[in-house]
């Protein structure tokens, strides 16, 4: 009897680490700094959803107008610039960091993302993207949906309160009044509220509870995970 063939060689698929939370859970600042120690690429699934939200604002401006088939044509501009420590979304060539945190495409872009061909065209350039480079992407779905077999997986959470903080630190440059993070903290959890059926925790993922750990304490141990996760796969 002739013998088996031997299995072909598994090809070595790069490595993941999929970072998924809740609105301002700290997930996008992380994710770069856990990168750039690890000399992979970042990819922000949610500025690709902002970036959609913004082409399809610059077409038209009410967005209670939007089909899916008008935001996935508006989508047509958006694409990511590889760098050399991240994906950046761009419009056509232009950079559009800022106009991506504005109030218009946060105030859209749940409704965006609500929308299962956009999900698809998201997570298609999401997935390119980590094809040939290991990467550390972040989003609400990136442990479930779009990288179930990602090798490190990790589940950010805060307290609303700290979140909001954070949030309006960044945007103001200066510390916030309570009132001001109480307003905050109300969008938030309306948006929480809003994207809960997209925000999905792998049952295998890591939750760290950032509410008393410093920036550098989660990206700390993040990247002992995904070191870890590298000595074992080697
Ligand atoms: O940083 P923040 O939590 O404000 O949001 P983001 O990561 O920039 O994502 C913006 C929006 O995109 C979220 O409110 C979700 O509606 C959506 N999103 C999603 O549905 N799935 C993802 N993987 C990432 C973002």
């Amino acid at each position: 009897m002739p013998l088996p063939k031997p299995a072909a060689p598994e090809r070595r698929r790069p490595l993941v680490v999929a970072i998924d939370g809740p609105a301002a859970s700290g997930k996008s600042s992380t994710a770069k700094w856990v990168a750039k120690e690890l000399g992979f690429r970042h990819v922000d699934s949610g500025a690709l959803y902002r970036a959609v939200t913004a082409a399809a604002l610059a077409r038209q401006a009410d967005s209670q107008e939007w089909s899916e088939d008008d935001v996935l044509a508006a989508a047509a501009v958006v694409r990511l610039e590889p760098g050399e420590t991240s994906f950046e979304p761009r419009l056509g060539d232009a950079a559009i960091d800022d106009e991506l945190r504005g109030a218009a495409v946060t105030a859209a872009v749940s409704l965006v993302a609500k929308m299962p061909r956009v999900r698809e065209w998201v997570n298609a350039r999401v997935r390119e993207a980590a094809a040939g480079h290991p990467v550390v992407v972040d989003g609400r779905d990136m442990g479930t949906a779009v990288f179930p077999r990602a090798r490190v997986k990790i589940f950010l959470v805060a307290d609303p309160w700290e979140r909001a903080k954070r949030r309006l630190l960044q945007r103001f440059e200066r510390l916030p009044t309570d009132e001001e993070i109480a307003e905050e903290t109300d969008a938030l959890v309306r948006r929480d509220a809003k994207d809960e059926s997209q925000t999905q925790r792998a049952p295998e993922a890591v939750l760290i509870d950032t509410t008393y750990l410093t920036q550098e304490q989660q990206v700390e141990r993040i990247v002992a995970l995904a070191r870890s996760a590298m000595r074992l796969s080697r």
